[in-house]
């Protein structure tokens, strides 16, 4: 028997595909290089599919099953493993993966062996920490780091990588990524082996990207929010060009009642969660119509619900259940009909981890695809591996284990610094 789920995330294609040939543009013209980041979609297979069939070349998550999923779906798409791997996972993203962030020599090492048994060189950034207090390894120790990794057999350190906007909410800045560019150039000089990537960018670097911020030298980004949800991570709001409808959630309404919107009762602190304080802003006596919605705090982050329509506002939730006022009149709403929501990536994310949400493609794959009638051909995550992923796998016949397509850039920049 299968059950009917109340709630569904709605995945509009036609959104998605505009946010991503877009963004490819601004990359495209900034000569980067970038990795859609899908770690939101939770390994949603069918969403993933689409976004292969839409040409997405490369993509980064930060669960190793998700990578797993990818597999299963297309074993040639390039695989970057984004969280700093735990060394118990290591034989997995050496499996999975075709490039990890890393940040300890130790998971390096052992990644290296594993690589040797596998018979593959694993591709490795290294990450520097600039200021967000998340991963990275600390500048002053770049050198030792690099001198105890470079010289590996099964791993190739193809860059240097750093992370903003995601712990402290470090903002970047020009000088941060010169000061990337600068460490590039010395490991460069002093080990005579190149890094063709500088990993600098993810949705926090797009506004700069925009201005034309960021200097040449800075190669690839990591974008997953501003894809999923148009946000500017740095002024709020939607990036210019970009869609904010890509991710929708609808929620049945199930009561729908006037109501006063004092409570009436003496209150206390007996709610398991934390629930909206609108009190403040309600006139004693006030009345109003209230909607009961089918969502709660256990399947999502409900503060980061926007309904669509600006006349209804969240009134509060429980755990299964949000109330939202529709105002002095019913505004047309019943039950059975739904109320929708845009999203911010924290409701995003858990409503897609959520096994009670069903999620939906709009159009379905199929009629997206008969629908469009032009594709763009150089489109989103360009490979920064190039197209020949059996080159990733060291063949033993191969008089050199490192020659694909990065190797080959990367030769060609050993022998200018040579
Ligand atoms: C290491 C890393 N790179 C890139 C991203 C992408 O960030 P954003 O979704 O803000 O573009 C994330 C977060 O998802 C991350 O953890």
């Amino acid at each position: 028997m299968s059950v009917r789920n109340t709630n569904r995330v709605i995945i509009n294609l036609e959104a998605l595909y505009h946010n991503i040939e877009t963004v490819s543009e601004w990359m495209k013209n900034h000569d980067l290089d970038w990795t859609l980041v899908t770690k939101v979609l939770c390994g949603h297979k069918p969403t993933l599919n689409a976004l292969i069939r839409l040409g997405i070349k490369s993509v980064g998550d930060s669960r190793i099953q998700n990578l797993e999923d990818l597999y299963e779906i297309n074993k040639d798409i390039e695989t970057w493993y984004l969280r700093i791997p735990s060394l118990s996972e290591l034989e997995d993203v050496v499996t999975l993966a075709d490039v990890s962030l890393n940040t300890e020599t130790q998971s390096i090492k052992t990644i290296n062996e594993i690589a040797a048994k596998q018979n593959k060189v694993h591709k490795v950034i290294i990450m520097i920490e600039l200021g967000d207090l998340r991963e990275g390894i600390l500048p002053g120790s770049l050198m030792a780091f690099y001198k105890k990794i470079f010289n590996l057999k099964n791993v190739r350190v193809i860059g240097i990588g750093t992370n903003f906007g995601c712990l402290a909410g470090a903002v970047p800045t020009v000088d941060q990524f010169m000061q990337l560019i600068l460490y590039r150039e010395l490991l460069e000089l002093k080990f005579g082996k190149s890094l063709p990537i500088i990993s600098a960018g993810s949705s926090v670097a797009l506004p700069m990207l925009l201005k034309k911020e960021i200097p040449k030298g800075i190669n690839h980004f990591r974008i997953g929010e501003s894809i999923f949800l148009g946000t500017d991570l740095i002024s709020s709001g939607n990036l210019p060009g970009l869609r904010d409808d890509c991710v929708t959630l609808e929620s049945d309404i199930i009561e729908i009642k006037e109501k006063s919107l004092n409570s009436g009762a003496e209150t206390s602190n007996t709610t398991p969660f934390e629930s909206e304080d609108e009190e403040a802003t309600i006139k004693p006596g006030q009345r109003g119509y209230r909607a009961l919605l089918s969502i709660g705090q256990l399947d999502t982050e409900v503060s980061g619900l926007i309904p669509e329509n600006p006349e209804i506002s969240i009134a509060g939730s429980s755990s299964d259940v949000t109330v939202v006022n529709i105002g002095d009149h019913r505004m047309g709403f019943k039950i059975g009909k739904v109320i929708r929501f845009k999203l911010k990536y924290s409701a995003m994310a858990r409503l897609m981890a959520n096994k009670y949400i069903d999620k939906v493609l709009e159009p379905s794959v199929d009629d997206f695809f008969k629908q469009i009638n032009h594709m763009s051909s150089d489109i989103g995550g360009r490979s920064v591996l190039g197209s020949d992923k059996n080159l990733r796998v060291v063949k033993k016949s191969s008089t050199s284990s490192v020659e694909n397509s990065v190797d080959k850039k990367s030769l060609d920049a050993e022998e200018k610094i040579d």
